[in-house]
């Protein structure tokens, strides 16, 4: 059922977090340590040192958070006022199983979860759960080299068998693996380990990364498919969706080495989305695999998991789009670095030098669709933008209002004009957190200002953006009013 804007009458409005960028209580409750535990404040150009577990006098940031795991009585009120039909958050996994491979569940964490679940649904509030988002036990990287690890497979699916245990009655809207083609580009560091918990600290080479790299995403898809076959039978109810980061990659002329080139990079970006929605690995990467000697590992079994183990929408995160172009260097196209990105002159970047394409969510939307055929949830979207507090308190972010009013407007319009089944929407960090890409405060994506800086200086008080009572408007009006 629809109403006037064309979106669905349940349609789901909302924002999204991830619990090791907010909840804080880094090691309180029994909490073990994660891979996002081990990540120090970067900045623009700066990247997050990632050491050899905790060390004294470093700044993580993550460690505090904006303190959601004591606060979020008070931030959920706000997200109700604010009119949220559903939570996107993330269960971190070191609060349920602290170093990945116990025999039995932490049980404070487990609980924590259930109070801040029936928090969220005493507003009419539905979660929306990441099973892993970019936390990782760190154990499981320093003892089985992360998702190299065949054997990780079975610790995932048991931490996924007990949290859909645990909340089958509170939870419907559920995500397997944040963002799992990040790792495309393996020659990150960041990406790597906060996809795959695999930390290089021996000078590997690229080949060497990029094998590690489809292997252990290979595992990952395995045990998304298995996740979403058990959840299925623990609850039919559930819907399980995957989740990509989708960047379109656009060719930077008409030339048709640049063309190729981007639909080679669509190709090795968008292959975990293949494989999750439809069950099987698509051919042009079967081909690379075995013309490179990739992904070894493979057995029958694993296949059978994958096409029985499909999810049921496709979820994604848009905030960019990304444009290429051809050179005699890499002809086949791998992610290392920046190499092929040329700026899109026909986009505005903001400070941390990503464009700005709302044209982009609505292509992107068609994408997913004509590709998998299935219902689609923009679980991330947004504007990291400095702000400033007013004498009096108030935050003037037009800035963000308009970036994020010209991307609902073309997610409308790929609902009416082109027939995409839309679930919902859940804009990235409706309240400020720590980035994840560069691990500060100061860039900031929330509809709640939350006081404090890069350096963990601050009161953590909330307060409302202007951008709060515009998406209060938009929720109110299902999306007329923009
Ligand atoms: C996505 C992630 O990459 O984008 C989030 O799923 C992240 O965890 C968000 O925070 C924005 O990126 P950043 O680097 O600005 O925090």
């Amino acid at each position: 059922e629809t109403t006037k804007s064309g979106l669905r009458k349940d349609f789901l409005w909302g924002g999204a977090v991830a619990a090791n960028q907010l909840e804080g209580a880094w090691d309180v409750d029994g909490k073990g340590v994660s891979v996002s535990d081990i990540m120090t404040a970067g900045a623009y150009q700066k990247p997050r040192e990632i050491t050899d577990g905790i060390i004294a006098g470093k700044n993580y940031p993550n460690h505090e958070a904006i303190d959601f795991y004591h606060h979020y009585k008070d931030d959920i009120k706000m997200f109700a006022e604010m009119g949220f039909k559903c939570f996107r958050t993330s269960i971190a996994w070191t609060r349920i199983f602290p170093n990945g491979d116990e025999t039995e569940p932490n049980e404070a964490g487990l609980k924590f979860y259930d109070d801040m679940f029936d928090e969220c649904l005493k507003y009419g509030i539905e979660p929306v759960i990441t099973l892993s988002h970019f936390e990782m036990p760190y154990h499981l990287v320093t003892e089985y080299g992360g998702w190299r690890n065949r054997k990780v497979i079975d610790f995932f699916v048991k931490f996924a068998t007990v949290c859909f245990k645990r909340y089958k009655d509170k939870v419907k809207y559920w995500m397997t693996f944040n963002e799992i083609n990040n790792q495309t580009t393996f020659t990150n560091d960041f990406s790597i380990a906060t996809d795959s918990g695999l930390i290089f600290r021996n000078k590997e080479s690229e080949a060497e990364r990029e094998a590690l790299m489809y292997q252990a995403s290979h595992y990952e898809v395995v045990a998304s498919a298995l996740a979403v076959k058990i959840g299925h039978k623990i609850n039919p109810d559930f819907e399980i969706g995957n989740m990509v980061n989708f960047t379109p990659v656009y060719p930077a002329s008409s030339d048709p080495k640049d063309i190729l080139l981007a639909e080679k990079a669509m190709q090795r970006r968008y292959w975990w989305a293949d494989v999750q929605a439809l069950g099987e690995y698509p051919v042009g990467m079967e081909a690379y695999f075995k013309n490179h000697d990739l992904r070894p590992d493979i057995t029958a079994e694993d296949r059978v998991v994958l096409r029985e183990g499909t999810v049921d929408y496709v979820g994604f995160s848009y905030y960019n789009s990304m444009t290429v172009k051809y050179s005699d260097d890499n002809p086949e196209f791998k992610f290392v670095g920046d190499r092929e990105a040329v700026k899109n002159p026909n986009l505005k970047y903001n400070d941390w030098g990503w464009p700005v394409d709302p044209v982009g969510l609505r292509y992107s939307m068609n994408w997913l669709t004509e590709h998998y055929h299935k219902p689609v949830m923009i679980v991330e979207n947004g504007f990291g933008a400095y702000d400033k507090v007013e004498s009096d308190g108030s935050i003037h972010d037009d800035y963000r209002v308009d970036y994020l009013r010209a991307h609902v407007k073309q997610m409308i319009t790929a609902v009416n004009e082109d027939g995409v089944d839309l679930m919902g929407y859940t804009p990235w960090g409706c309240i400020d957190l720590v980035s994840a890409g560069t691990g500060q405060m100061s860039k900031r994506y929330g509809f709640i200002y939350v006081d404090k800086d890069d350096e963990g200086n601050g009161t953590l008080e909330r307060s409302k953006k202007d951008s709060f009572y515009w998406y209060q408007k938009v929720i109110r009006s299902n999306g007329l009013d923009l």
